[in-house]
């Protein structure tokens, strides 16, 4: 069995952004058959909202568009799994910090830890520095943007990792 590549969506409270991006993630995946060569999961840098289920706004917009993420829960991201982590994709540029300051070894974060929205309009990673704006405590049009965006990205985001790791 080949090695599964690791890739985690991390943001603040792992309710709203990161769980639509591994959803995203997931279906897309699914879509390519390609389950089983995938191990795909969310975490926040915070643990303010640990062992909660998503955000009733990204669990309705995903529903809306065909993704089922009502069964993820919320964890904190934890500094001794960073290194099993082939992508660790932050959702704005405060997570993105937050995690390098977890590391124990920010240095060997290089060519895995990336911005979402790096991915949005391009295969190669050369989008924008923007963060993937938090939607928490706001209407369903903030939800609706925030799927947008990370569905985009993260199709991108898969067509990088095939090329790269050379999945067929
Ligand atoms: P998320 O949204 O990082 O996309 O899950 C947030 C959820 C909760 C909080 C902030 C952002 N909070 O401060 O509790």
């Amino acid at each position: 069995m080949a090695h599964k590549i690791r890739v985690v969506f991390v943001c603040l409270g792992n309710i709203c952004r990161s769980p639509l991006a591994e959803g995203s993630f997931r279906h897309l995946v699914q879509a390519r058959g390609l389950d089983d060569r995938f191990d795909i999961d969310s975490a926040g840098t915070s643990s303010y909202h640990a062992g909660e289920p998503p955000d009733p706004g990204s669990v309705d917009v995903a529903r809306r568009n065909g993704i089922d993420i009502s069964r993820q829960r919320s964890r904190q991201l934890v500094r001794e799994e960073l290194t099993s982590f082939d992508y660790i994709i932050a959702m704005d540029s405060q997570n993105h910090r937050n995690i390098l300051r977890l590391a124990a070894n920010p240095d060997a974060l290089r060519g895995k830890l990336w911005l979402m929205r790096n991915f949005e309009r391009s295969p190669e990673g050369l989008g924008d520095d923007l963060g993937v704006p938090d939607p928490w405590g706001g209407g369903r049009r903030g939800f609706e943007e925030v799927h947008g965006i990370v569905h985009d990205a993260c199709g991108h985001l898969l067509a990088f990792i095939l090329a790269k790791d050379k999945v067929p």
